[in-house]
């Protein structure tokens, strides 16, 4: 098999082409399908973002409003599926309930899952599309103890799940379209990544020919991991925590540098970017304009600008080009909106789904792929013999 490459964490090694998302880490650079995320952002829809990525081009407006009243017909759960979430405590993490709920969507859609009939990739493509949205609400009901809501379908895909989050049966819910709007930005700048972790996962999984749930259940446990999505509440923590202690940023950046502390300044660093990460300013825009408006924490978003100002003119940060990637300000933003912190990671699977799924079908359009197995440098012990052998 010739010589095998030594590549920990995958630093240089390409493991596939991809016509889906262009990143330019030097430059700062993001776009979908050759689109501006910052035009994407300003002037696009998440529904249509998501369109984007799945089928390569903008939709038409007929093929919006067709793709639109499809997903939206299928929010639904099957009752049966409802019982799932009473066999997790009360204070359950929602992201392993996702994963689990995703993962048992296979045994509902039997007539969803081979990865080779396009018919069966598009029944699996809206259906998932439709049902992650009430997953992730019921989940968090769950963790709330309220009951879960029934989807209104008269609403849109972020109208819906924030009434499925924070409606209740015996009031009227009205949404509010200024969070509409920030969250569905949120989502696109989410919506997809090249072959990030999660998304790498769901390709590696895909590769041995498992359905669509089965690779995405995947990719969501890879996202929940603190060194990708789920860097998103641990930046909270990490703000509320300074906030708590007092602890000034100067000296919190001081232990940061140490490396001995094991501490890192989450919502930093980034292994593309090297160079600020053009989320993360679309994101801060909207803190800026918006923080106030949902009555939003002013002390930990001082505190957070000032926690960049202080990286940014650092040795440390600048030698190692560490600038805020996308998690850094969006906690601020989903708290401000009501949301707990166990609840952000779900927030960043409802924005990666389009792109799991378009990197997942690129994969197969054409046939089976090569699986994914990498290869190893062996260091344990050579040849020896069981005692007595
Ligand atoms: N705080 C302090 N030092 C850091 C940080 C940080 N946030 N990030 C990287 N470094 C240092 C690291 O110690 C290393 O220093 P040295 O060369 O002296 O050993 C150098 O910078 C390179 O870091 P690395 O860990 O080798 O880089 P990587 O490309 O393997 O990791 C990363 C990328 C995102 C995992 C890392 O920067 C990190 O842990 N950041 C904090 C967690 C975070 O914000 N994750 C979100 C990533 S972006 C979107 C997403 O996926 O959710």
């Amino acid at each position: 098999t010739g010589a095998v490459t030594y590549d920990p964490g995958f630093m240089n090694t390409a493991n596939t082409e991809s016509a889906i998302t262009y990143i330019d880490g030097a430059e700062g650079i993001l776009r979908y399908r050759g689109y501006p995320i910052e035009q994407l952002a300003e002037n696009s829809s998440f529904q249509e973002v998501t369109y984007l990525l799945i089928y390569g081009e903008l939709p038409t407006a007929q093929q919006l409003d067709d793709f639109d009243s499809l997903t939206r017909r299928h929010t639904l759960l099957n009752e049966e599926l409802k019982n799932f979430f009473g066999g997790f405590p009360r204070d359950a993490h929602p992201m392993p309930v996702l994963s689990s709920a995703v993962s048992a969507l296979s045994t509902y859609y039997p007539d969803s899952l081979d990865p080779f009939d396009p018919d069966q990739v598009e029944r699996s493509t809206y259906r998932l599309l439709a049902k992650l949205p009430t997953i992730a609400a019921y989940a968090y009901k769950k963790s709330v103890g309220q009951p879960m809501l029934y989807p209104d379908n008269s609403l849109d895909l972020v109208g819906n799940f924030l009434r499925g989050c924070f409606g209740v049966p015996a009031e009227p819910y009205e949404v509010d379209p200024d969070i509409v709007k920030a969250l569905d930005t949120l989502l696109i700048l989410h919506a997809d990544h090249e072959q990030n972790c999660s998304t790498s996962t769901v390709r590696m999984v895909g590769s041995s020919q498992a359905n669509l749930f089965a690779s995405v259940s995947a990719g969501v446990n890879a996202l929940y991991g603190p060194a990708h999505g789920g860097a998103n509440e641990a930046v909270l923590n990490m703000l509320k925590e300074i906030q708590a202690e007092g602890t000034s940023p100067e000296d919190f950046m001081e232990k940061v540098k140490n490396k001995e502390s094991g501490v890192r300044l989450m919502g930093f660093g980034h292994r593309v970017y090297k160079n600020y990460d053009p989320r993360a300013r679309i994101v801060k825009g909207l803190a800026d304009d918006l923080l106030h408006k949902f009555g939003g924490d002013d002390e930990l978003f001082d505190i957070a600008q000032r926690l960049e100002q202080k990286a940014l003119e650092d040795d440390y940060f600048v030698e190692r080009k560490l600038y805020p990637n996308v998690d850094f300000y969006t906690g601020l933003l989903y708290k401000a909106m009501g949301f707990p912190e166990k609840m952000f990671t779900v927030l960043f699977a409802l924005g990666r789904l389009p792109g799991w799924i378009a990197q997942w079908r690129e994969m197969n359009a054409q046939g089976p792929t090569k699986i994914g197995r990498p290869r190893q440098l062996y260091i344990g012990e050579s040849k020896r013999d069981y005692p007595g052998a």
